[in-house]
């Protein structure tokens, strides 16, 4: 992979110009991570790879990957590391990725945090990756999560009680029905929350004590937490923290 990345200024105001770089948005589910890195990545120029998209890809392709993690998702727990790893290195080959790209969900465990590190560091001049975490509490996370509707077709994100689209149902860019995610009730909704202190908040902490993270408040509209990420993404590139601890050695 060669990752000649852009140099990130920051300017007075605060805003970044320039390639960002390599670019974590972590939270719980229903935070906003795929709302926010929609809207970033289509500003910044950069791709989004979810590894929960890129999941549930191959999971309905029906792909061995997909039928291998097809039960763990509907159950609310991870797919294992080496699985996710081995999906992210295979993107992260395609040439999009050059400018800098936003993971959104993704690592989601110490162990993924560490690959990636080693993964991005493995390549000299490239800026280390950071970390924002998008913070909403649990009431409000459930009910995104099961008011949450999606374009199949281009992928906009709705919720019936938050954002809701202007005909019932239907997306609001090509009329199509908007559909529910399998994982988006109640019950496993509480596993996945379960599952994101118990494996997720190690990763968070790994950033966190490398001073390479911020948390943002996700419980505000969707333009003031845009606002806020970018502030917080402005901050960590001109914080002196751009070189991963190998590169810096
Ligand atoms: P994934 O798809 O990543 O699910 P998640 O992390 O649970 O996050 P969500 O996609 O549910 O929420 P989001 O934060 O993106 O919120 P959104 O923007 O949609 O993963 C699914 C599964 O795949 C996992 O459970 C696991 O099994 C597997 N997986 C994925 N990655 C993995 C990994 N790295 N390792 C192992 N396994 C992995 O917003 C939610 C709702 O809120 C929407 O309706 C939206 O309209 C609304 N909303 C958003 N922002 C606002 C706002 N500011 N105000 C009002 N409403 C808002």
């Amino acid at each position: 992979m060669t990752l000649a990345m852009a140099d990130a200024h920051v300017d007075v105001s605060g805003s970044l110009k320039g390639k960002p770089g390599p670019i974590l948005l972590l939270g719980a589910p229903g935070a906003g991570k795929g709302t926010q890195a929609k809207d970033l990545a289509a500003k910044w120029g950069i791709p989004q790879i979810s590894t929960g998209d890129l999941l549930r890809y191959n999971r309905d392709h029906g792909t061995p990957l997909g039928l291998k993690a097809k039960q763990i998702m509907d159950e609310g727990k991870l797919v294992p590391d080496d699985l996710v790893n081995e999906m992210v290195a295979e993107r992260l080959k395609q040439p999009d990725t050059e400018s800098g790209y936003i993971l959104d969900g993704y690592p989601r465990t110490l162990g993924q945090a560490k690959w990636l590190d080693e993964h991005v560091g493995a390549d000299a001049g490239v800026l280390a990756v950071i970390a924002v975490s998008i913070q909403v509490g649990y009431n409000e996370l459930l009910r995104r999560i099961t008011g949450r509707r999606i374009c199949p077709v281009c992928g906009t994100i709705y919720n019936i009680y938050l954002q809701p689209p202007k005909v019932d149902e239907k997306c609001d860019l090509d009329g199509t029905p908007l559909v529910r995610r399998s994982d988006d009730t109640e019950e496993v909704f509480r596993e996945r929350m379960r599952t994101y202190d118990s494996q997720t908040a190690p990763a968070v902490e790994h950033y966190r004590a490398q001073g390479r993270f911020e948390a943002v408040d996700g419980s505000k509209p969707v333009n003031a937490v845009a606002a806020e990420v970018e502030a917080a993404v402005a901050r960590l590139r001109g914080s002196g923290t751009e070189k991963t601890e190998k590169q810096q050695s």
